[in-house]
């Protein structure tokens, strides 16, 4: 349910759309890629394991893996996987995945935030994406 809602009724999910999902193997990421997919979107995962990516892109997902990258190598990764951006960002996790992603926005691009675990354990404030800028740009 959760997964569903934040892809048809926030995000307004369409056939053809270019759909980016962070934390792609866990509960929500998991069905929020197979829905995409079924209707008919090119998907993108973000996972930290070769496991992970391995069982993402047998989904016909394209899995890029977090782990040792910083925004700017995720930003690129990205980017080389969905060369003509993105018009969703389902967001699990925030922090640099959230800035990747925000680089990589399509125009009039949406992002349903469902969560953001990357800061549920923190004890100091975090930095934040530096480039917030984007969703203006990008008319997101
Ligand atoms: N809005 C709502 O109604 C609602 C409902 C349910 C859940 N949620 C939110 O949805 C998100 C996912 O929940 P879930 O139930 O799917 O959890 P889950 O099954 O425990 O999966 C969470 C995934 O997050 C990834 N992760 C954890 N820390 C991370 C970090 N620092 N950076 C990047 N990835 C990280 C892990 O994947 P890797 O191993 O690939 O790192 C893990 O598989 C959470 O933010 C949760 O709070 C929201």
């Amino acid at each position: 349910m959760t997964a569903w809602t934040g892809l048809n009724l926030i995000a307004e999910l369409k056939p053809g759309h270019r759909v980016l999902v962070s934390a792609a193997s866990g509960g929500v990421g998991s069905l929020a890629v197979q829905l995409a997919k079924a209707a008919g979107c090119h998907v993108v995962g973000i996972a930290d394991s070769q496991a992970k990516c391995e069982w993402l892109e047998s989904l016909g997902v394209t899995a890029v893996n977090y782990r040792d990258k910083d925004a700017a190598a995720l930003t690129s990764a990205l980017s080389e996987a969905s060369p003509d951006g993105f018009d969703i960002y389902y967001e699990n996790v925030g922090g640099p995945l959230m800035e990747a992603a925000l680089a990589n926005l399509r125009d009039h691009a949406r992002i349903a935030i469902c969560g953001l675990i990357d800061r549920y354990n923190a004890t100091e404030p975090g930095g934040g994406p530096s480039n917030l800028n984007q969703l203006l740009f990008r008319k997101a």
